[in-house]
């Protein structure tokens, strides 16, 4: 097992990586909650998966759970889902001193989590992550949300878990697109802080060597994010850098009606800033290349679609995570080393 000690300000908690660990959450859970009652929040799919496995083992430890299961999907992050919630959340009168468990993928992680923060003031809870974007990126670090008819995210917190439970088995289940997804932010986290693990990917040549390799690169991701947030849990700095690719992706989300997944436009959004910046002489000649073989070796694409870029632009402006007319944009100086220049929105045709 290997476990990662994320140190914040406020809050400590333990991110324990193991295959197989779903079948002993009971065990892990005993170690950070003395009381009985669990809202389990999952979805239909991930119940149907694991629901029966963490039932059991919770139960083995005395625990009372009740599972409230979702529709899968990004349409369950919303305030009317919330609202149900709650409601399920006081029909099984769970008081302060009780625990919710989010079991599931970023959506599950981020409502479930929004909804702790937000329920009776906030009550504890803990992450279980069964998607490869969630185990590296989303249930670490503390933003929780929900989306509005307006936009993704834009009703949120930075509430942070009291255990992390990742069981890099239940990869062996997603699709083939929700694998890519996870791998394009592996490849981000490689990208911005790691060139050995860079070259490490670089070697894995099959889905066997994959699989081999998934805990070791759950733990590095894990331990990347967990070093950054330490540094800046509230994301006004250096946690911006996971935001590399992120400009031109989220336009991209959004242009496309959210038609393409998270991973995939994150995927485009880092070859067309790199590509760019090392035109313009900010990142170390080679690095695009780099990036596309590593890309190639995952069959993940990188090729923008045919889009108008006045329109992308227009997104770009107005992606909530500009600051007082200035966007952060995260370029890569080589692989491994990112830093964040700060752009006015005036010179953004400069890079896009
Ligand atoms: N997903 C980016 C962050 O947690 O800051």
């Amino acid at each position: 097992m290997e476990v990662i000690s994320v140190n914040l300000q406020s809050s400590k908690y333990d991110i324990v990586i193991e295959n197989g660990i779903l079948d002993d959450v009971g065990a892990e859970v005993r170690e950070i909650y003395k009381e009985i009652k669990i809202a389990v929040v999952t979805d239909d799919n991930v119940y149907k998966l694991y629901g029966k496995t963490v039932e059991k083992s919770l139960k083995k430890y005395n625990f009372k759970p009740c599972f409230i299961i979702l529709n899968p999907g990004e349409d369950s992050k919303s305030i009317e889902t919330l609202q149900n919630l709650y409601d399920n959340f006081l029909k099984f009168g769970l008081t302060r001193s009780d625990l919710v468990i989010a079991l599931g993928g970023g959506v599950i992680g981020d409502l479930a989590g929004f909804a702790a923060a937000t329920y009776l003031r906030g009550i504890e809870f803990v992450q279980i992550p069964t998607t490869l974007l969630a185990q590296i990126d989303s249930s670490i670090g503390g933003k929780v949300a929900v989306n509005l008819k307006q936009g993704k995210n834009l009703i949120g917190s930075f509430y942070q878990p009291k255990k992390v439970i990742i069981d890099p088995l239940a990869i062996k289940t997603l699709s083939n697109e929700q694998l890519k997804a996870g791998l394009s932010e592996v490849i981000k986290y490689a990208c911005i802080k790691d060139e050995q693990f860079f070259n490490y990917l670089m070697e894995i040549k099959t889905m066997k060597d994959l699989f081999n390799s998934l805990e070791y690169i759950i733990y590095t991701c894990c331990n990347i994010k967990k070093e950054i947030v330490e540094i800046d849990e509230k994301d006004n700095g250096i946690r911006m850098i996971l935001n590399f690719g992120h400009t031109l992706g989220h336009a991209l989300e959004r242009y496309l009606n959210f038609n393409i997944t998270h991973g995939e436009a994150v995927a485009i959004g880092m070859h067309y800033i790199t590509n760019k910046t090392e035109e313009l002489g900010y990142t170390k000649r080679g690095s695009k290349f780099k990036l596309e073989k590593l890309l190639d070796n995952f069959n993940i694409n990188y090729d923008l679609p045919n889009v108008d870029m006045e329109t992308i632009r227009k997104y770009i402006l107005f992606d909530k995570k500009n600051k007082s007319g200035n966007i952060n944009l995260v370029i890569l100086r080589k692989i491994g080393e990112a830093f964040i220049e700060t752009v006015p929105i005036e010179r953004i045709n400069y890079f896009f």
